[in-house]
């Protein structure tokens, strides 16, 4: 990486521009003029808009209203509209790509698999009669707790079939954590592994599976894949494994047509309070825009072999792994295990093995892949790529040049998508033949979104000046509730601004209409571009019995984008030591999962507080801040900023 001093410079000052080249434009879906006659026409008719984008997905019966907001803000699209999603994903491909690749996959130790959309298909059937056998029907929760390998699609895919939410929990999260998010759902059935392949380790899947069902009353079967053959405890009546369960079922499941709004799936998130957010998405609002935007956004074609290697745990996985991609036919590219692993090229391995040409990644692995050394890809084959991605967090711009240059050898278009759970597809990010992309900026929103940056009282900000992100119209693809908590949807979304949608993110808008979005306005921090609420790792904290009372806050890091810092009081008699710094960052993964571990435990003698009681967080930031930050990842001004909006949004 270059020099502190290089990288302590703003985006404000960031001007270079990359426009899509002449070729690129050429064939691209949506070239310029393409673009301003959608985004003119969704201003002019939005319901005339998405209902003619909707005629792309196959519904069993047409909807009658496009958009009821009658009863806001919680949006009906596509009213008395049947339809299935796993219909979509898979039985109406069959006819004319059967044979073609759907999942090609990777495991860690080495193996790997193709399924066509004739076999995805096959599986998805048999397993979705295998949940219909153990009792699992229309609207009841199933949680889906797997390593990266194809049946977690498969798991997803017969959830949708036979109207059943899925509630995926990312592989990572604790046994503490699938409890709450059974308890939470009230689910019915949870799917597992006993293990997936991590760094040459396997992560013990069903052994955390079995701490979490003693707690999770609901759950009464539970389906366990043996991807690992370690051995698991297999509890008599209530456990199968996966195998057993498909072995005698018959491939003949026919999609069941669903209303529009049937939920989906449930995906648990974190907000601004310690208990994450159950974000409730439906099926054929939620299903045209993953699918639309990934036909958009990244420009794709028949025989593009297209690779997102986020894990389906989290949204991008859901809308840009699974249902996005599967919907429009595409190959996708799934993979198990961490890019370092067995070596440092790993990614750059996959992509010359299977040609990939699309490529959708995250700004904290690129930034990993910086550190790692150019010789890695420069060892590899990438001629293949066509158009590079990024999500999750604000990509800094020299991580944004490096990737253009050293991946993407100056040819290929970077898509910066911003967007949320909750937003359920890609909101704001350049159409790659039609927008010139600026190094850090998600560029402008796509066709129909209604992304504005306000100020508090709600007006737009001058350019440059910062403000908050927010959306003015519903879109298909928003969440629809909080599950079982409308009121906290309606309190954390809708009550900044009547009839707004309020993101929690900061952002500017420079004087072309680019948006450079800074990052969370709330108590969220975004590590390595996973969401972690502070109030979590807090509540995590005083659950130790020697901790009086827990602050957290994040600071700017180099590689995560944002560092944990905990500052702890501890209970009288209790001595401050390094080992129980140690102990309290093993207890908070215990609790939360790996990817909450504390980067610093701090112990003080009391937490700086206001007169009414309130934690000084910002103070606690600065000094949090102080003693780390290069200002490379998160720029000085762009802190200085964001902790101004933080303060007008208490
Ligand atoms: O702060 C924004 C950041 O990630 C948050 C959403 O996190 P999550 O729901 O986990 O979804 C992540 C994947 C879509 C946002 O509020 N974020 C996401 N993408 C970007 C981003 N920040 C800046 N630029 C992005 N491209």
């Amino acid at each position: 990486m270059s020099s502190p001093e290089k990288n302590i410079t703003s985006v404000l000052k960031e001007t270079r521009q990359f426009p899509p080249s002449a070729e690129f434009v050429a064939q691209a879906n949506v070239p310029g003029a393409e673009r301003e006659r959608l985004v003119e026409w969704a201003k002019a008719d939005p319901d005339g808009f998405w209902a003619e984008q909707a005629k792309s997905l196959h519904w069993f019966k047409p909807w009658d209203t496009v958009l009821d907001w009658s009863n806001a803000p919680h949006a009906k699209w596509f009213v008395g509209g049947r339809i299935n999603a796993s219909d979509n994903c898979l039985d109406r491909h069959l006819a004319t790509r059967g044979n073609k690749a759907a999942i090609v996959w990777e495991g860690e130790p080495g193996d790997s698999r193709t399924l066509t959309y004739q076999q995805l298909h096959r599986e998805v059937c048999k397993f979705a009669n295998a949940l219909k056998a153990l009792g699992v029907g229309e609207g009841d929760r199933v949680t889906i707790y797997m390593p990266m390998i194809p049946e977690a699609a498969v798991a997803m895919l017969a959830c949708a079939r036979i109207g059943a939410l899925h509630s995926v929990v990312f592989g990572g999260f604790s046994s503490e954590a699938v409890a709450d998010r059974n308890n939470d759902a009230k689910s019915k059935l949870v799917i597992t592994a006993d293990g997936g392949w991590r760094r040459g380790k396997v992560v013990p899947l069903k052994a955390n599976v079995d701490v979490a069902l003693d707690k999770s009353p609901t759950v009464e079967k539970c389906i366990v894949f043996n991807r690992c053959n370690t051995a698991v405890e297999m509890k008599p009546g209530r456990d199968v494994w996966w195998h057993d369960v498909m072995a005698d079922e018959s491939a003949d499941c026919p999609a069941e047509p669903f209303d529009s709004e049937h939920p989906l799936f449930i995906l648990y998130t974190s907000g601004s309070t310690g208990k994450p957010k159950g974000v409730l998405h439906t099926t054929g609002g939620y299903l045209l825009g993953a699918s639309l935007t990934h036909k958009w956004v990244f420009d794709i074609k028949e025989d593009d072999v297209y690779w997102c290697t986020a894990d389906v745990g989290w949204i991008t996985g859901h809308s840009y792994i699974v249902y996005g991609p599967l919907c429009n036919g595409s190959t996708v590219v799934m993979y198990e295990g961490a890019p370092n692993q067995p070596r440092e090229d790993r990614f750059w391995e996959i992509i010359a093995k299977y040609r990939v040409t699309i490529f959708y990644t995250a700004p904290t692995a690129i930034r990993a892949f910086i550190k790692w050394g150019d010789h890695h890809p420069q060892a590899h084959d990438l001629s293949s790529l066509r158009v590079l991605g990024s999500v999750g967090e604000p990509i800094n711009p020299q991580a944004w040049m490096w990737y253009h240059t050293v991946i993407g050898s100056g040819r290929c278009p970077i898509v910066d998508t911003w967007w949320q759970t909750e937003t359920g597809a890609i909101m704001i990010a350049p159409l790659p033949g039609a927008v010139a992309t600026k190094p850090g900026s998600a560029t402008k929103p796509l066709p129909g979104i209604q992304a504005e940056v306000v100020d508090k009282q709600g007006h737009p900000v001058p350019a440059n000046a910062g403000g908050f992100l927010v959306v003015k119209r519903p879109w298909p693809s928003m969440m629809r509730t909080i599950y079982g908590d409308d009121e906290r949807y309606k309190a954390t979304y809708w009550s900044h601004y009547p009839g707004v949608y309020f993101t929690a993110d900061g952002a500017r808008i420079d004087e072309d209409g680019y948006i450079w979005v800074m990052g969370r306005v709330d108590d969220v921090l975004n590590v390595s571009g996973h969401r972690l609420s502070t109030m979590e790792v807090e509540s995590a904290l005083v659950h130790h019995p020697k901790v009086a009372e827990a602050a957290v806050v994040g600071r700017p890091d180099d590689l995560k984008g944002e560092g944990i810092v905990c500052f702890v009081t501890l209970k009288q008699g209790v001595s401050p030591t390094d080992e129980l710094k140690a102990e309290l960052k093993a207890h908070v993964v215990h609790d939360i999962g790996a990817l909450a571990r504390p980067d610093d435990v701090r112990f003080t003698e009391a937490l700086p507080k206001t007169r009414s009681g309130k934690i000084m967080r910002r103070f606690l930031r600065d000094i949090a801040a102080g003693r780390q930050s290069t200002g490379d990842a998160t720029t000085l001004e762009d802190l200085n900023v964001l902790a101004k909006l933080r303060e007008d949004d208490e």
